[in-house]
């Protein structure tokens, strides 16, 4: 499951599930361009870790919902890095607020963080591969609600649906040129998009109870996923999404 040579970016690489996916990568033998908006810091440690692992990474403070900035981001990646072979559209927020409640700000604000983003990430990442002739692989990073309504978190639910079919759509236009595209769905994870759930001991017995695993999983379950994804042995996935979430959609808790 070697990455030796490749070349990855990674939105929102610095923190949760991003980071984890970093070092996933890196591990595996990838360089890895960090995108981050916030806690330069912490990149900063990141991209020592990843030299610890003997790769090569930069940190890139760009904004992935702004079109110009993704594509400083892919521009920097080959300027410095060399090529791109493994696009993670990773960058994600939620507001955690219902259909009644979401203002026009919020809901212009997931979309364009979680979906926009991962649209003309796709869209760029793909353009800069098929330059270099040779393939790629991009990975959103969904979640099991691109499927399965959550009350009370509307944006995030309809901005993750648009990110399945993105990862359907993209998968069967990008083939042709060897491109494939595969959606992520992690379940309920331990990362801070979840710490008023973490901080809440009555909330967090409830979500247990409804993971047949029992248990939040750790960002490093799905690190390993995703650097599994961007490696040969999953080269005939394609349109298609792997949810990493011990069954948790498939349980009906309390019924
Ligand atoms: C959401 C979390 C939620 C989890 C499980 C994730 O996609 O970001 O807020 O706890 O799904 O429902």
């Amino acid at each position: 499951m070697s990455l030796k040579g490749k070349v990855a970016i990674v939105t929102g690489g610095n923190s949760g599930i991003g980071k984890a996916i970093t070092l996933a990568l890196a591990g595996a033998g990838a360089n890895v361009a960090i995108d981050y908006v916030a806690n330069e810091e912490a990149t900063e440690d990141l991209e020592k870790q990843v030299a610890a692992l003997g790769d090569q990474a930069i940190g890139v403070d760009a904004d992935v919902s702004k079109v110009s900035d993704l594509q400083m981001l892919i521009d920097r990646t080959v300027k410095e890095l060399g090529r791109l072979d493994v696009m993670v559209n990773n960058a994600g927020i939620e507001t955690r607020t219902s259909v009644l409640e979401t203002t026009e700000a919020q809901y212009e604000k997931v979309m364009e963080i979680n979906l926009k983003s991962a649209f003309f990430g796709t869209q760029l990442a793909a353009k800069q591969m098929i330059a270099q002739g040779s393939g790629g692989r991009i990975i959103n990073i969904s979640s099991v609600h691109e499927d399965w309504p959550m009350p009370g978190n509307a944006a995030y639910c309809l901005s993750k649906g648009g990110m399945r079919m993105l990862t359907r759509q993209a998968g069967l236009e990008l083939g042709p040129h060897n491109i494939t595209v595969v959606g992520v769905g992690p379940g309920a994870v331990a990362t801070p998009i979840n710490t008023s759930t973490l901080e809440n001991p009555e909330k967090m017995k409830v979500l247990d109870a409804a993971i047949p695993l029992g248990r939040m999983a750790q960002p490093e379950e799905i690190g390993s996923v995703v650097a599994f994804l961007a490696s040969d042995g999953a080269s005939y996935l394609n349109a298609t999404t792997v949810f990493v979430d011990a069954g948790l959609m498939h349980s009906s808790p309390g019924l």
